[in-house]
């Protein structure tokens, strides 16, 4: 019986792997540029690391996580999301003393098992945004910009929208969460199970639900937008002003909560609406709470995380070719194949890319190939040529070809254009 991959997780293929270096190299430019470094944080942690950040009355931590005990009795969980990690990596390496703001980004796998679905899958891609340390309005304008230059300026993704809400901070969410739930309380029938159940344990999650009942009643909903306490509303006014400073265009989305508990003031994502049902590219805030709800004192931060392959699926589907570049060394009889393997060994030592068939094609099937691996030049190498210490040397895109001498072909290749 043949074994097939676990649905949800799918394969990254060679044909595809172009697209997605390129993604990420793109990405570490643009954060190297705004003064940001890498970080790589395990892909598993301590369970409590995500009980406690995520929030117990999140739909991750109740439902998503890939938890297991390792041997003995050490619960460990496949991190579904970057921020909470890179909380912990923040305290255990005491990064406060290098720097009042800690501005660090991470690429890799996040695993959450939910039902599999276009868009969605169980192990899923991010590219993460943190900075730490500093509660300063201009921190989310820069972290919202960072994200906007990423996915329109960079990537090119058309048509995206960019929702922007505050959800209060420790001083006025309770209220905020108080309000909602006695306004939903009374009105209770007609929320749908699940948010029943949010109801005592997360009533803000019931904002974006997308069952009809709910909406209903939501529409009319007291909007933590409504309830601020100053602090979060000046901070708001004061993010909306830098955002239009810095001609970021945005919507105002007052029923936009976020599904992780750790959020504070600020919270965004980013919407692209061709993609259907999951079609949140990005998404992010201010987490204030979260390194102080992970053992550090209170420290402020902001940061967002987007989805790689949403953002796959919002780019055009033809990728730009690359120009022809490199050579293909095609070889006639065994002879030939060796000073063919000689002659690529010291051409690759010099940084050029070479190929060359290791079967024993035809000519005419080593030419195709050729042609297929898009090589700016082709060395044709046959016995008698050998012999006579000579070989054809074929430019690809002029379509032309001229007899080069053996002697000195390393020298006269390396001076060619597009090796
Ligand atoms: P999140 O909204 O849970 O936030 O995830 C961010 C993005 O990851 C989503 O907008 C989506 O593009 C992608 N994503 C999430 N789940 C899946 C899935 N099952 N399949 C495919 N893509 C998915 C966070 O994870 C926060 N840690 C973001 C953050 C960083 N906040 C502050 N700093």
């Amino acid at each position: 019986m043949k074994l097939k991959g676990v649905r949800g997780a799918p394969d990254l293929l060679p044909q595809e792997s172009a697209r997605w270096q390129s993604i990420e190299a793109t990405t570490r430019s643009l954060l190297q540029r705004y003064g940001y470094a890498e970080i790589r944080t395990p892909v598993f942690e301590r369970t409590e690391l995500f009980v406690r950040g995520i929030g117990e009355g999140t739909d991750i931590v109740e439902k998503e996580m890939y938890t297991f005990t390792d041997r003995g009795d050490v619960s460990l969980t496949l991190r579904p999301e970057g921020t909470a990690p890179v909380a912990r990596a923040y305290l255990e390496h005491q990064m406060a003393a290098q720097s009042p703001l800690v501005k660090v980004f991470y690429l890799g796998p996040m695993f959450r098992r939910e039902r599999p679905q276009s868009g969605r899958y169980r192990q899923f891609h991010q590219i993460g945004v943190e900075a730490i340390g500093s509660d300063r309005p201009a921190v989310d304008a820069e972290v919202i910009d960072i994200l906007w230059a990423l996915m329109v300026e960079e990537f090119r993704i058309p048509d995206l929208q960019l929702r922007l809400n505050s959800i209060g901070d420790a001083v006025c969410r309770p209220t905020i969460r108080d309000r909602l739930s006695r306004y939903m309380a009374n009105r209770s029938s007609t929320l749908c199970q699940d948010c029943q159940g949010r109801l005592t344990r997360n009533p803000l999650r019931i904002m974006d639900c997308k069952q009809p009942g709910c909406q209903q009643l939501v529409a009319e909903a007291p909007k933590p937008i409504d309830g601020l306490c100053d602090a979060c509303a000046i901070h708001f006014a004061e993010v909306r002003d830098l955002l239009d400073l810095l001609k970021i265009p945005y919507t105002i989305d007052d029923r936009l909560v976020r599904g992780l508990e750790y959020y504070t003031k600020t919270a965004f994502e980013v919407i692209n609406p061709r993609l259907g049902a999951q079609n949140a590219l990005a998404g992010g805030g201010r987490y204030d709470g979260l390194i102080e709800m992970v053992g550090g004192s209170p420290t402020p931060a902001m940061g967002f995380a987007v989805g790689m392959e949403r953002v796959m699926a919002s780019l055009p589907l033809a990728p730009e070719e690359s120009a022809l570049h490199g050579i293909y060394v095609a070889t006639i009889g065994q002879e030939a194949q060796r000073m063919g393997m000689g002659l690529l060994q010291d051409l690759r030592r010099r940084g050029v890319r070479g190929l060359m068939d290791l079967e024993t094609r035809s000519l005419k099937g080593q030419m195709r190939q050729a042609n297929k691996e898009r090589v700016r030049y082709c060395l044709i190498v046959g016995e008698e040529e050998l012999r006579r210490g000579q070989a054809m040397l074929r430019d690809m895109v002029k379509a032309d070809q001229a007899p080069v001498e053996l002697d000195q072909i390393v020298e006269r290749l390396m001076g060619l254009e597009g090796m």
